[in-house]
């Protein structure tokens, strides 16, 4: 019985796809598992008394980690350890160093898991992935530019058909004419800021050594969209807390995040009922010391269906007729160099509330 179970755990350990390396308390190699002898290039047959430092090759990360495990006797694991065996052979593995006690005496097991091939895998996959987002990137940037160009080729043909023509009078057609120049300039203009956007999301924003009043920000942009406020008949209710402190910033990157939101709020307004826009800033206390400054823009909208929350980020993601889709993509950037976070909770038919979440920082963001 006793030699039948010395042969399946031999069996065993020789056919695990760990390799298994063992050392006695003075660090010198008892055992290594066919596995280790394969990754390692070292046969069982040469490695009499040889030390954990020389089997090795006096490698210091391995020799550290070994003293400390000894020393503590907790266990020690690298989930991604770039190993070179005998022959020179690189092969990541997951290294895992631990003490087993035996009686009066110990041992040092190192383990070593070759996950060469899974990283290599896992690196095809993400490329691919990468390759599949810049496709689908370069696909709907091309269309919404190719969308305003379409328009200014046929305004331009047309004009230059008018013109060909042998009994054209401009001073009859000066109306029709202005008004294709004008599509001219607007869909140029289109263009104009599908650009300005795309270089919004790969453009780092400037940083600010001055710091900023958030207030004052969200009040300026409500200016600025008076127009549209009017216009779709929305009240704007404002709860600002008076003491904010003020922060590091890019006064100009947050305003294009606010107008945004405030856009998206205004946009999102049903014509049946009464707009209502909420805007609070306030602190946000963690553990009774306030970490982040809370804006929040809730309106009484058309709301956000579940099946598309999760895209509401994604660069092109829009359900508007006339929406680039970059504007959240283009917010959570901003707020992610600001080492803040931007969270959107909705109810279809009820509303949404976007709440932008900046840190109360002492050092300027960079
Ligand atoms: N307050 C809101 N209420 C309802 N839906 C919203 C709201 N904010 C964002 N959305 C949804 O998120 C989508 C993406 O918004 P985003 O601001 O990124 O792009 P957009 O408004 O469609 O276009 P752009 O901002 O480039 O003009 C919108 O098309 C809309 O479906
Ligand atoms: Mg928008």
């Amino acid at each position: 019985m006793y030699h039948f179970l010395m042969d399946i755990n031999t069996l065993i350990i020789n056919n695990l796809n760990h390799s298994l390396i063992l050392f006695d308390e003075n660090l010198t190699l008892k055992f290594l598992n066919l596995p280790a002898q394969e990754l390692t290039g070292y046969s069982d047959r040469f490695i009499n008394n040889i030390s954990l430092s020389d089997f090795f090759y006096n490698n210091r990360y391995i020799d550290e980690r070994a003293s400390e495990v000894i020393e503590t006797g907790e266990g020690f694991i690298d989930f991604e350890y770039k190993f070179e065996n005998k022959n020179r052979n690189r092969r990541t593995v997951i290294l895992e160093i631990s003490k087993i006690a035996d009686e009066d005496k110990f041992y040092v097991i190192v383990s070593l898991k070759d996950i060469t091939r899974f990283k290599e895998m896992d690196n095809n996959i993400k490329n691919e992935e990468r390759l599949n987002d810049l496709s689908r990137f370069i696909a709907e940037m091309s269309h919404e530019i190719r969308n305003p160009l379409g328009g200014v080729k046929a305004a331009a043909s047309y004009l230059k058909r008018k013109f060909d023509q042998a009994s054209f009078d401009l001073q009859a057609n000066i109306k029709d004419l202005n008004n294709f120049l004008e599509i001219i300039i607007k869909e140029v203009g289109r263009i104009n800021n599908l650009i300005e956007d795309l270089l919004s999301l790969s453009k780092k924003h400037k940083t600010s050594s001055e710091k900023v009043n958030i207030n004052k920000i969200v009040n300026e942009i409500i200016l600025l969209e008076q127009e549209a406020l009017t216009n779709k008949n929305v009240e704007i209710i404002k709860e600002f807390d008076p003491s904010l402190p003020k922060i590091y910033a890019s006064e100009n990157a947050l305003k294009q995040v606010f107008l945004n939101t405030l856009k998206n709020g205004i946009e999102a307004v049903k014509p049946e009922t009464k707009g209502i826009i909420k805007i609070i800033t306030k602190l946000d206390y963690t553990r009774n010391s306030p970490k982040f400054l809370k804006i929040e823009f809730t309106d009484n909208g058309c709301g956000i269906s579940k099946k598309d929350i999760k895209n509401l980020f994604v660069p092109f993601f829009t359900t508007k007729e006339k929406g680039s889709g970059l504007g959240l993509a283009i917010s959570q950037k901003i707020i992610y160099e600001h080492n803040g976070f931007i969270n959107i909770d909705s109810v279809k038919n009820h509303g949404t509330t976007v709440t932008v979440y900046l840190p109360i920082e002492k050092r300027k963001y960079s």
